[in-house]
């Protein structure tokens, strides 16, 4: 928790912590019957011919994963200089390092290797904010306007090995400025661009970024964000910053819209005055090619940093054998490029793949909940990419808004994200699919670059809300949380880590590598710590259950409790605060704040808006939590040692306090009833 009183260290997640959600039953597949339902894909994959075909390549690549990725490496990537070494380092010393001695540029992979051969198929489809808003861009045409936009940076003196940040839209010039950087060799940082100006600060900072990209406005569900003006807020307090190029997304000028004489310049200008051709920056394997920003269970948000090859290998793969890819196929990915899925399935994985991708500007109910399937329709989508959260909510529309369009063109149906119930799953496999596509249940993390557990689609029989199986190179352990010991066998549940390094990792915590190694090396040494739960049922099918850390994940964001109570604890009025995760229906987990208040505050309704508004401003508007779920207390549940016990917060927010067990042991037990009475009072 966060606290204006006494200085308290967040601890590790230690493996003695109980997990949460375990379940209670004798077998953890005991009464869900979604574990027996087998669906057989409906159709047979391009680039794998079958279950058995998929079982002697991943034997394969966890026996001899050497000569598995050298293979792979050599396949897939364009290189300026081939590797000497496949693999090196191991998860207990932390220094894991893919393809050596490999020089190449990830630009060059995503775009000028494809000139000769499909210069004039299309790269990138982008779909604005209004319906039937298009621009189209080919092979030829993307690598022209990343070539001028890298020039144009080069011009202004950015340089390779520098990080620029990223406060982009969902345009096609974003793609642009995340391969112009590729070609430079500047790793980027995208910061997703509803962050606020005070977490965008943070990030350039923390970065040491001196090059800023941003738009003058961002369009999105019939609604303008001036995010040139947040950019400016930000920088404020950023005086290392002396560029920003500024992308005229709406062309709109005067208050909302301000403009730095001497410090920024129109993209557009940048761009004109720049040669078409900017030869790429030769780059090591193992040279950055990204940071990005995520929540972890204690303290700021981590640059988590990617690098080049073994990122792209990653990328490269899951794109293709996940969505079983084929030439002429329209994949559509409806992420936002401030996240990973961005990454990986907007940009580096489709484009190095020579694929057709799809940029969503909008949203999935704007202007109607039939808005992604008058997409697929429109531009004849294969793959559709979403989130658990956008299908709960298109579903309480029902079936009408797909039916109204023809859908017919869909193969596979992927999510990401957040785990899928049954219900949900069943929807988009039977409304959206109508039976005949595979879905694909994708779970990974910002840190391992591209999917871990997933069905390839055409190939592994699926299950209503399992990811099914391992990725090649993927070995995943269910342990023990309080012992970290291994669990053998079939229907048991525990943590879930990962045995075997694999290329697409991230490599370290910018600025941080301690902080790396605690956060994902020690928990279960030798192992990679997920910091999710999960059960291996009956038939080795693998079922997320949740983070089993302090992250919350609401509508597929990932949140930190420990960024929301920091957030929270600004506000004046505010002493200490505590922050969990609840279940919520559409949004799969929302936040629930408790806090307690300095001498001279009263609680009222305007200071729980006040304090919501605290954290729209430390983090942004998508981490707000409802007035209703910020609970003024007098104490807070703590042992004799300090430690919070948010279980107990947990259980009485969600109203099951006959569940608390004895509370006799807590520093002071008089808390609990108080805070279950000022829970009560809210409701
Ligand atoms: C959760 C998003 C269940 C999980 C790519 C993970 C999932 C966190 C799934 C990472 C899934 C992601 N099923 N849970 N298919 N995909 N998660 O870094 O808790 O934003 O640890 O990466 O999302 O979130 P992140």
């Amino acid at each position: 928790m966060a606290s204006k009183i006494g200085h308290e260290t967040q601890p590790h997640f230690s493996p003695h912590q109980r997990i949460r959600n375990m379940s209670e039953t004798a077998s953890p597949c005991d009464g869900r019957p979604e574990m027996t339902q087998l669906h057989p894909p409906p159709q047979t994959a391009a680039n794998v011919e079958s279950l058995e075909a998929y079982q002697a390549m991943y034997n394969e690549s966890i026996t001899d994963p050497d000569g598995f990725w050298s293979r792979m490496g050599k396949e897939l990537v364009t290189w300026h200089r081939e590797f000497d070494t496949v693999s090196h380092g191991s998860f207990a010393e932390g220094d894991i390092a893919w393809y050596l001695g490999g020089e190449l540029n990830v630009s060059v992979n995503c775009l000028d290797r494809h000139l000769k051969t499909r210069g004039d198929k299309v790269a990138l489809i982008w779909e604005g904010d209004e319906p039937g808003d298009v621009r189209k861009f080919t092979y030829r045409e993307l690598h022209r306007e990343v070539c001028k936009l890298a020039s144009g940076m080069r011009d202004a003196g950015v340089k390779a090995g520098e990080c620029v940040a990223l406060y982009m839209p969902m345009v096609p010039e974003a793609i642009f400025a995340m391969l112009a950087c590729a070609r430079l060799g500047a790793p980027h940082s995208v910061v997703f661009a509803g962050f606020s100006a005070d977490a965008l600060r943070d990030r350039i900072l923390d970065a040491g970024c001196r090059v800023v990209m941003t738009a003058d406005q961002g369009v999105r569900g019939g609604r303008r964000t001036n995010l040139k003006k947040t950019v400016d807020e930000a920088l404020l307090e950023c005086p290392g910053v002396d560029l920003v190029i500024v992308h005229q997304r709406t062309g709109e000028t005067g208050p909302d819209v301000p403009f730095v004489a001497g410090r920024d310049v129109y993209m557009a200008d940048l761009m004109a005055k720049a040669r078409p051709y900017c030869v790429p920056a030769v780059r090591n394997a193992e040279d950055t090619l990204f940071v990005l920003y995520t929540s972890g269970s204690t303290g700021r948000p981590k640059g988590v940093l990617h690098t080049s090859a073994g990122y792209l290998v990653w990328a490269m793969m899951t794109h293709k054998y996940t969505f079983d890819l084929r030439d002429d196929d329209v994949f559509a990915c409806m992420a936002d490029i401030g996240w990973i899925t961005g990454h990986t399935y907007n940009c580096y994985g489709p484009l190095a793949n020579g694929a057709t991708s799809m940029l969503f500007e909008s949203t999935p109910l704007y202007p109607d909940a039939g808005r992604y399937w008058d997409v697929v329709e429109r531009h004849g989508v294969t793959q559709l990419y979403t989130a658990p959260t956008a299908i709960r909510a298109l579903m309480k529309y029902g079936s009408e808004p797909v039916q109204k369009y023809d859908t017919s063109s869909l193969r596979v149906l992927g999510t990401v994200g957040e785990p899928i119930a049954p219900l949900a799953w069943n929807w988009y496999n039977e409304v959206v699919g109508a039976k005949q596509c595979t879905i694909v249940d994708t779970y990974w993390q910002t840190e391992t670059g591209g999917h871990m557990l997933t069905a390839l689609a055409g190939v592994t029989p699926t299950k209503p809300g399992s990811a099914t199986l391992p990725f090649f190179g993927v070995k995943p352990a269910i342990v023990e949380p309080d012992t970290g010991n291994v669990i053998e066998g079939n229907e048991v549940e525990g943590v879930l880590v990962m045995q075997q390094p694999w290329p697409g990792m991230c490599r370290t915590v910018l600025g941080d590598h301690q902080r790396y190694l605690n956060t994902y090396m020690t928990a279960y040494s030798g192992n990679y710590f997920t910091g999710d739960g999960a059960i291996r049922d009956m038939d080795g099918y693998y079922w997320i259950t949740g983070r089993v850390d302090d992250v919350v994940n609401v509508s597929g964001h990932r949140l930190g409790t420990a960024e929301i109570e920091a957030a929270v604890v600004n506000h004046d009025a505010c002493v200490e605060a505590a922050a969990i995760g609840i279940p919520h229906e559409l949004k799969g987990q929302d936040i629930f704040v408790y806090v307690i208040l300095h001498n001279g505050y009263e609680p009222s309704d305007d200071l729980a808006h006040e304090l919501r508004d605290a954290v729209k401003e430390g983090i942004g508007s998508f981490a707000k939590p409802a007035a209703s779920n910020i609970v003024f207390v007098e104490g807070l549940p703590k042992t004799r040692s300090g430690k919070l016990m948010r279980r107990i917060l947990r259980l009485i927010a969600t109203g099951e306090e006959s569940r608390l067990g004895d509370v006799s042991t807590l520093a002071d037990p008089a808390v609990v009833p108080a805070i279950i009475a000022a829970v009560k009072a809210k409701r």
